[in-house]
């Protein structure tokens, strides 16, 4: 069997690398990787084939950055050459990056079994650019590879077929699961000088980073929240540029702003904060798995099962309301919580699911999707 498996951005590298090494680990399977280059930062990309033991990707095809339009249409064309080239059997895709949607639809239109892992996540915010790509890749895709229980909800509200969808948990909690005792000897929060007690804050979506009166009311949160409790920011490279004019208004002692860290610095930075104020779809998880109050600084979340079960708050951008917020997540202790599936396991059932379904010679299409109103 023939799968080619996608990654291009920094959330997808987390999570395809105990996707791989799954596939890798059954002798009935051949898998390619492919790099789009949407991320190409050493701190953005290698560092994640570095730690996480990713082989290098046998193609990269150097997307790099653009408006939407121009990076899904430079990951499409080199994509559907790297396709052409290959007997490929299935394609698995992850997230709901631009990566993500562009491989799915030139995979679909090649008549490959599409896999989509983390299918049915919806923030139901149209103005979300993932939300878009969520969609559209999940139409696209013959099996629907789900994190939790509200995800195979929608799905089925949306009429997939049940034999499409899977719920098989969250692989990006495999990769946690996998470096935690490593990232934890790393100890970066003395490196950086940090007090005892210290929030982390991460921030990269548009609606929060490029709007310049959103931006500098959360600035105005961050600068003001950091007199309570120190903070440090890992900043985003579309966040340090948006930045450079506001960080003068940061006491750098309270708010420290450094570049992007590898995912094992990240995980131990987090593990051992009081708190973590972020946009990262990610980041709302790993934090209820580790037991660290999370506040979700949009206005909604296509991950619930976070606030639901565990630790994640989604308190939107406005200044008052985080303040408040954070104090309140300061003075409760939060516990650790692993929703059903989020067991170090899902890359393996990913797997199991794919393979099985490639075995059964006359497989489900996402084209027999429509049903008959009276079925
Ligand atoms: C992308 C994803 C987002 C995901 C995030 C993870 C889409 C639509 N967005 O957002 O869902 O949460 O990745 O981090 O796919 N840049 C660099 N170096 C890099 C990569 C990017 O400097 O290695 C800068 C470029 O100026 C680029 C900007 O960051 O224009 C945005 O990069 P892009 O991949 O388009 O979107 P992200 O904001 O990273
Ligand atoms: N991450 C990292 N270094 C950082 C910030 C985040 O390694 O400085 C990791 C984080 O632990 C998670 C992933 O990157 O595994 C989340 O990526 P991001 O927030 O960029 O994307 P999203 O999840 O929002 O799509």
């Amino acid at each position: 069997m023939n799968i080619v498996c996608v990654a291009g951005a920094r959330p997808n590298f987390v999570k395809i690398a105990p996707i791989l090494g799954a596939l890798e680990a059954n002798d009935a399977v051949n898998a390619t990787l492919v790099h789009t280059g949407q991320h190409y930062d050493q701190a953005m990309s290698q560092v994640f084939f570095d730690e996480l033991g990713l082989r290098s990707p046998d193609h990269f095809l150097g997307a790099g950055s653009g408006t939407h339009a121009e990076q899904t249409a430079a990951v499409m064309v080199a994509f559907e050459a790297i396709l052409n080239d290959h007997q490929a059997d299935a394609l698995v895709v992850v997230g709901d990056v631009n990566s993500t949607v562009a491989t799915a639809m030139v995979g679909a239109k090649a008549g490959l079994m599409v896999c989509h892992v983390e299918a049915g996540l919806r923030s139901r915010d149209w103005a979300m650019p993932e939300e878009i790509n969520r969609v559209v890749t999940d139409r696209l895709s013959d099996l629907l590879l789900a994190p939790s229980a509200d995800a195979v909800d929608n799905l089925k509200a949306e009429g997939y077929r049940p034999d499409q969808i899977h719920l098989v948990g969250n692989v990006m909690i495999d990769t946690l699961l996998t470096h935690l005792g490593t990232a934890r000897e790393r100890n970066v929060a003395a490196r950086l000088g940090l007090a005892e007690r210290f929030g982390v804050v991460t921030l990269h979506r548009p609606s929060n980073v490029d709007d310049p009166d959103t931006l500098d009311g959360l600035i105005t949160a961050l600068a003001k929240l950091s007199a309570v409790v120190p903070l440090v920011f890992p900043a985003h490279p579309r966040t340090i540029r948006l930045l450079e004019n506001l960080k003068d208004r940061c006491d750098p002692r309270n708010l420290k702003l450094i570049d992007p860290l590898g995912y094992l610095d990240f995980l131990s930075l987090v593990d051992a904060s009081a708190l973590v104020l972020t946009d990262s779809g990610g980041v709302q998880e790993e934090t209820t798995v580790l037991g660290v109050p999370c506040l979700t600084l949009r206005e909604s979340t296509e991950r619930p099962i976070t606030v639901t079960e565990g630790t994640n708050r989604v308190v939107g951008t406005e200044p008052t309301r985080i303040i408040e917020a954070a104090q309140d997540a300061l003075s409760r202790p939060a516990t650790p919580t692993q929703p059903h599936g989020w067991d170090g396991k899902a890359a393996s059932r990913c797997v199991d699911v794919i393979i099985e379904t490639l075995q059964i010679a006359d497989r489900p299409r996402p084209t027999d999707a429509i049903r008959d109103i009276d079925a």
